[in-house]
């Protein structure tokens, strides 16, 4: 049985579009594989703490040797790598904020990523001491956008700093291979056009079908083949 993180980083609940992306990839997912497990995590709704000097302290002390006040600090963190290590599939509904990620899922990705726990550090590695000790999970981002032509030569090329972070996050800090990474996106939101329309209701009908295909392909020997994007 799969299971599916799910995390919803868009601080609305009423309208959101990054909300009804993740419904229909797992609504997509469920047609392949009823079964599948889903754990739910509302960064938008909840924000993770940040980062603070007292759990970086607390972070980079080895187990056997935090007090009980730093134990405290990381309870946080702990709950929140949980649930990563039993996911199988992370299925981010993600919009784009001021070119980048949401505040709520840059301070999640903060404290899942951590020393002893989620990645070894080892200067043996020379320039590359960092190794995530994570593996096999793959990566969905749906996003939402309020603009558009973020693509290669569209005219905000190079403005989109939130896939291009995640990607790097997910295959440098969290053992997922590129090929395993994949994103669908609608634009347009704030002209409220028939471009939207139109890109909104297609961004709807490639998380469904992503979600079946997956799910279809984790139950097939070609696994590898079939999930590609
Ligand atoms: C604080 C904030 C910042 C935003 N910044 C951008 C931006 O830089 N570029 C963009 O294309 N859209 C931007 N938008 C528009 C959102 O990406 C868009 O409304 C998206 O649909 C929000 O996701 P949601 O519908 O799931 O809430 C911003 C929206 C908000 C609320």
């Amino acid at each position: 049985m799969t299971v599916l993180l799910r995390i919803d980083a868009s601080a609305r609940l009423e309208g959101s579009i990054t909300r009804d992306m993740t419904d229909r990839f797992i609504e997509g997912w469920r047609t392949s594989e009823p079964g599948a497990q889903v754990l739910s995590r509302d960064v938008g709704r909840q924000p993770p703490s940040i980062v603070s000097e007292a759990s970086i302290r607390a972070g980079f002390t080895p187990a056997d040797q935090r007090t009980p006040a730093m134990c405290d600090v990381l309870a946080e963190s702990a709950i929140l790598i949980d649930e990563l290590r039993q996911a199988d599939v992370l299925v981010l509904g993600v919009p784009l904020y001021n070119y980048g990620l949401p505040a709520s899922l840059k301070a999640w990705v903060d404290q899942i990523v951590r020393p002893g726990e989620t990645f070894s550090f080892d200067l043996e590695r020379g320039d590359f001491p960092i190794e995530s000790t994570l593996s096999g999970k793959s990566l969905v981002v749906l996003s939402s956008r309020g603009e558009f032509g973020f693509e290669p030569g569209g005219i905000r090329d190079g403005w989109n700093h939130m896939n291009p972070h995640l990607r790097t996050v997910a295959t440098r800090l969290l053992g997922i291979a590129a090929k395993d990474v994949h994103e669908i996106a609608s634009e347009y939101q704030e002209f409220d056009d028939e471009r939207h329309h139109r890109s909104r209701e297609q961004a709807f009908l490639d998380a469904a079908e992503l979600g079946s295909r997956l799910a279809a392909a984790r139950r097939t020997p070609c696994r590898d083949e079939e999930a590609r994007t």
